[in-house]
């Protein structure tokens, strides 16, 4: 089947470049391309491109451009931050950081190394059955030692939005920093940093119509932060290296475009997502994980009892559409997603969920047609989904109490 007759539901791992951001870029690839760092007209013209990218995304954040560090995406803005904040605060003997049971790995991993190679210590916050963490559970993890918090604003797997505000609101009253991962959000949901209250928050452009290896990190204050990459001058001597002009360019007039047209987004994709939503119910032995509200309006996370999702996801892509096995970065491996059994769910019923995560031109007709193929091909794959393949849930699972699962 050719690629563009695809439908494509993994817009949580990556998207399209915006035809009008694809527009702007062109230039940068060709007659308009000098370094930033340069004194002739070239090398002007390219810095004069990514100042302006850099006020179009502060307008997506409400920050004050000089706060933002253009970087090569989200990984890099979460390391930034964390081990940023890390080197500085751990020399003043505080090395305790709080993140949330959830965290995308760029956060976790970050952290665990921190704690392995470099002493700090970890305390990782449950999350309820929704996802959710609760803002007096982070509190109460804070100790006197304790440098940093980062919970995430939307979860990449499940769509959970998390209390972003509460926990920067405490976090500055126990005089902890607080990072957020918002490359989920960022974009999709109206972002205002100022309003949080957080003092680093990180995106990533090709969730929201820019390009991969471009993102930025929001730096309240610099000077409580030691940056971990050493070489040129460039962001403001934050982050060395000659800048992705094409991809800060594309940063920068996504961020223009999605700021533009949030509600009208986030209405076309409530408007698919109720479609797989709705699947919940329709499909026997299926449940929603995640947030039935506090959620991003594109994602729908669906457990669907023994069929497992690795042959859903693959039964599916022969029919010529996508839709996400848990997080991307853990689509090569056939683990029960960390994230779901955070959330309390079995190692059959994590492995047993796939993400469906639309986009604002996902059409309803796709919607539609992709949600009755899914069931029909649940009930084909349930019919070769061995109990050896994926074992079995004990009668006591929190897929069976609670009367959450489906409808017979
Ligand atoms: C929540 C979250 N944080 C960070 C990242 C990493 O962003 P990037 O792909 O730009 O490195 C992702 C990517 O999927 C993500 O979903």
């Amino acid at each position: 089947m050719p690629l563009d007759r695809r439908i494509y539901l993994d817009w949580n791992a990556t998207g399209p470049v915006h035809p009008e951001v694809a527009d702007v870029i062109l230039p940068f690839l060709t007659s308009r391309f000098g370094n930033p760092s340069a004194p002739y007209v070239l090398g002007r013209d390219a810095f004069d491109a990514v100042e302006q990218s850099r006020r179009q995304t502060a307008l997506l954040l409400g920050c004050a451009p000089k706060q933002l560090v253009f970087t090569s995406g989200g990984t890099e803005a979460n390391n930034l931050a964390l081990k940023g904040a890390f080197f500085s605060g751990a020399a003043a003997g505080r090395r305790h950081l709080v993140i949330s049971a959830v965290e995308h790995p760029s956060v976790l991993a970050t952290c665990e190394w921190l704690r392995q190679q470099h002493g700090a210590d970890l305390t990782q916050v449950p999350v309820d059955s929704t996802g959710r963490v609760d803002p007096e559970q982070v509190a109460a993890a804070f100790r006197s030692d304790t440098l940093l918090v980062s919970v995430m604003h939307a979860n990449n797997e499940t769509g959970t939005l998390q209390p972003v505000g509460a926990i920067a609101e405490l976090a500055r009253r126990h005089g902890v920093l607080s990072h957020v991962d918002g490359v989920q959000a960022a974009g999709r949901v109206a972002v205002d940093v100022s309003a949080i209250g957080c003092d680093l928050y990180s995106v990533s452009a090709h969730k929201f119509g820019g390009m991969k290896g471009a993102g930025a990190l929001y730096v309240r204050d610099a000077s409580g932060l030691e940056w971990a990459q050493q070489g040129g001058r460039q962001e403001h001597g934050l982050r060395a290296g000659t800048e992705n002009v094409p991809g800060i360019v594309a940063l920068g007039k996504a961020a223009e475009v999605a700021l533009r047209d949030l509600d009208a987004n986030r209405a076309a994709c409530l408007r698919t997502r109720a479609v797989f939503d709705d699947l919940a119910r329709k499909i026997p032995m299926t449940r929603m994980n995640g947030h039935p509200t506090e959620r991003l309006p594109n994602t729908t996370n669906l457990c669907c009892l023994y069929a497992d999702a690795f042959s859903v996801v693959l039964a599916l892509s022969v029919q010529g559409v996508c839709v996400g096995l848990g997080s991307a970065c853990a689509s090569h491996a056939q683990e029960p997603s960390r994230v779901l059994r955070a959330m309390g769910l079995s190692n059959v019923a994590a492995l047993c969920s796939i993400r469906v995560s639309t986009g604002p031109t996902t059409s309803l007709q796709d919607a539609e047609f992709v949600a009755h193929l899914l069931q029909e091909t649940v009930e084909r794959v349930r019919l070769v989904t061995s109990p050896e393949q994926i074992g079995v849930c004990d009668d006591d699972c929190p897929c069976f109490t609670g009367g959450t699962i489906g409808v017979e």
